[in-house]
């Protein structure tokens, strides 16, 4: 059960200027992809890696590469605002979707789609931006499970403490990478101080 927080500037930074409600889809785009980033190679430090033997122009030398497929599971939409990176920077990688949409009056969320390759030799990272009542993540994790995947790792981008405390005590054991933790939710379970509705503010909706 851990939580992990982005400890590089860069992050603080970049998610200055995604709360900041006067930024255009464009640059909201293009700082999810510049946050998503940190946190990919911070929620993968610990990736196993393999022996390769292999020659360099002057010799035969044995090298290091990563052993285990990814699979990145964002759900849909938001987490679709993460997926870009993790797919740039890793070269084994495939993708699973899992559609949850939350009610505007209950704030419960509802599981509309669900396509996921083979999860059983894989590092499976969920991706979501916001982790509000964790009711999603929850979701998406049991579904994820179902399906075989046991080495399961969630990071958003935003996580409230009522999130992350509804995320451990459902699946103890998975770490939670994040940007920040926020104060609280409001009364429509919205993260404060937050960002606002990322969906929207990623797609312009
Ligand atoms: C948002 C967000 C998470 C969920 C978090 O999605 O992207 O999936 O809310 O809230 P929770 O922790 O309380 O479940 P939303 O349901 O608005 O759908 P969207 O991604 O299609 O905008
Ligand atoms: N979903 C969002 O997009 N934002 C929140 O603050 C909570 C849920």
């Amino acid at each position: 059960m851990s939580l992990h927080l982005l400890p590089h500037p860069l992050g603080a930074h970049v998610l200055t200027h995604l709360r900041d409600q006067t930024t255009k889809p464009a640059l909201f785009r293009t700082l999810s992809y510049q946050i998503s980033l940190l946190l990919a190679l911070e929620a993968t430090r610990d990736l196993a890696t393999t022996d390769k033997l292999i020659a360099t122009p002057m010799e035969s030398t044995t090298g290091r590469v990563l052993a285990k497929p990814l699979v990145i599971v964002p759900i849909l939409r938001a987490g679709l605002g993460m997926l870009q990176p993790f797919h740039d920077i890793f070269p084994d990688v495939s993708v699973g979707y899992v559609g949850l949409e939350r009610d505007h009056q209950t704030a419960v969320a509802r599981s509309y789609y669900c396509k996921l390759p083979p999860l059983t030799a894989a590092r499976v990272l969920v991706v979501d931006p916001m982790l509000a009542t964790g009711g999603s993540a929850v979701q998406a994790i049991d579904i994820v499970k179902a399906a075989g995947g046991t080495e399961i790792i969630f990071v958003c981008i935003v996580a409230s403490p009522e999130g992350v405390a509804t995320l451990q005590k459902a699946h103890p054991e998975i770490p939670i990478h994040a940007g920040a933790l926020d104060r609280e939710l409001n009364q429509k379970k919205y993260i404060l101080p937050g960002l606002g509705d990322f969906g929207d503010r990623l797609y312009g909706t």
